[in-house]
């Protein structure tokens, strides 16, 4: 057996704990596969606290911390801001100045990252080289320009080497760009989707070798920190969803059968009129910005299974991920029940401008980006029982595994670019840039014929994708990475300097 590292240890928790539940082998508390099985859901969605900014500012602390509190109707110890799970959405508007105090009372380095928000990445900005030692505190300062584009984010820890363990662990939060002329509806929600598996003792389950491998799915999926929780309405209620796929490596295909959806956009990219949808695909560290028009009935929200490729052709055997695939019916992740007196019909979704199209701009560099995974030869401890799924598995970008002393990209800061994001592996991998969204132009050798902005894209498996990026505004370094957060912490990100 390995040694017990300190996070490990701090993971664990209690000493019992060690004999370990890994993988969704056994989905232990009352997440079924149909979705009609639900044991411990029904609780009324509770929103995470709101912090709104005022007079174009916002101060904000975030402590970091484990601490006990109920999940999926369990005593459970994990990891969260502030004290709740998840911690709490932050209201901003373009223009503002956004000051947050980060704490650290985990037992290992964290730091934040403001996961789309277009902010210069440097000093005590969205800076994701920065470490926040045990027992200290930093002050970030984030000042999003006036013309930031509305829409969802969030924040979570960056730290290379502990981001998939302590987002798995409930670390994460909303933020949201408000738009300049708001969406008449009934309601506004945000919805954090997030998965995390508990151990016997109510800790953190331990995740083995094969799971990081596969990016780690959590056998509980949850909705702002609940299990299946219920949303009420009324019929002709127009309500926004505001979604973030707070996963670790779960891909969400959502459905919501019997109710009209529009999407807004994803990301912080708004198209020019909603889109009428029946199902919303969203890749680890995506988010989604959605019209539901109400019809009376009962409805679940459900994920349904992604197939998001497999090691098997790598390691000669079944995919052994430790994941159970749901059934066709997938996983009920919330209820909405309507019913009542009709609403009165909610007035038109305001016009938007044309969303910015790159694809008749000059461009100044084409670059490759080949994300590749490999087999590591030899060495000690490399089995499939020992090591830590990095040391038998390499994950790379142009050959070569994240090191915070190379600069691998260097940009010109203004400049328009075309980047191919080729995926030579057998796993779809969601490639995310800090800073500046992407403009798809092809996927898989199709050309995309409508703007598509976003600042996390699949890459599915074998394939490639082709983007352009405006490098706007700032200068500095930061990084971009596979959003299979077991995948960036195990090599899969590279630095880019714009300057
Ligand atoms: Cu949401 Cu670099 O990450
Ligand atoms: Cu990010
Ligand atoms: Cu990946």
């Amino acid at each position: 057996m390995q040694p017990l590292s300190r996070r490990t240890a701090l993971f664990l928790g209690g000493a019992g704990a060690v004999a370990t539940v890994t993988g969704a082998a056994g989905l232990l508390w009352g997440q079924g596969t149909g979705a009609g099985f639900q044991a411990a859901g029904g609780q009324e969605l509770s929103e995470p606290q709101a912090l709104c900014s005022a007079d174009g500012h916002l101060q904000v602390k975030l402590s970091a911390a484990p601490g006990r509190m109920r999940v999926a109707g369990r005593d459970a110890k994990v990891l969260s801001y502030n004290g709740s799970l998840p911690g709490p959405t932050l209201f901003l508007k373009a223009g503002d100045r956004v000051n947050v105090t980060l704490e650290n009372r985990l037992g290992d380095p964290t730091n934040l990252h403001v996961h789309g928000l277009h902010v210069s990445p440097e000093g005590n900005s969205d800076n994701p080289l920065v470490s926040v030692e045990p027992g200290t505190s930093f002050d970030y300062e984030y000042r999003l320009p006036a013309d930031h584009p509305q829409g969802v984010f969030w924040y979570h820890p960056h730290r290379h080497g502990s981001v998939a363990d302590q987002i798995f662990g409930g670390l994460y939060g909303a933020i949201i760009v408000q738009d300049p002329q708001p969406v008449p509806v009934s309601r506004e929600r945000v919805l954090i989707i997030s998965d995390i598996s508990l151990d016997g003792g109510g800790s953190i389950a331990a995740v083995s070798a094969m799971e990081k491998m596969m990016g780690r799915e959590g056998n509980l999926v949850l909705v702002n920190g609940q299990l299946n929780p219920a949303l009420a309405a009324r019929p002709g209620d127009r309500e926004r969803w505001r979604i973030i796929n707070a996963c670790t490596a779960r891909y969400l295909k959502l459905r919501l059968d019997g109710q009209s959806l529009q999407l807004l956009g994803l990301d912080s990219g708004r198209y020019q009129e909603p889109r009428d949808v029946e199902e919303v695909l969203l890749a680890p560290g995506n988010r989604a910005d959605l019209l539901v028009t109400a019809a009376e009935g009962a409805a679940a929200l459900r994920t349904l299974p992604v197939d998001r490729g497999s090691m098997g052709s790598m390691m000669g055997g079944n995919n052994g991920g430790g994941q159970s695939p749901p059934g066709p019916d997938g996983t009920a992740l919330a209820t909405l029940t309507v019913n009542g007196a009709p609403a009165a019909a909610p007035g038109p979704v305001p016009a938007q401008p044309a969303p910015r199209d790159l694809r008749d701009v000059a461009v100044t560099a084409h670059r490759e980006l080949v994300f590749a995974m490999g087999m590591n030869s030899g060495g000690p401890g490399m089995g499939m029982g020992g090591g830590t799924g990095s040391e038998m598995m390499s994950f790379t970008i142009n050959g070569r595994p994240f090191d915070p002393a190379r600069v691998d990209t260097t940009v010109t800061a203004g400049a328009v670019e075309e980047w191919t994001l080729r995926n030579t592996s057998p796993m779809d991998h969601p490639v995310h840039l800090h800073v500046w969204p992407m403009q798809i132009i092809e996927h898989a050798g199709q050309p995309v014929d409508t703007p598509m902005w976003q600042d996390v894209v699949n890459i599915p498996a074998r394939s490639s994708v082709r983007v352009r990026i405006a490098f706007d505004d700032f200068a500095g370094k930061t990084v971009y990475h596979c959003h299979i957060l077991d995948h960036e912490d195990s090599g899969m990100m590279g630095l880019i300097e714009a300057r």
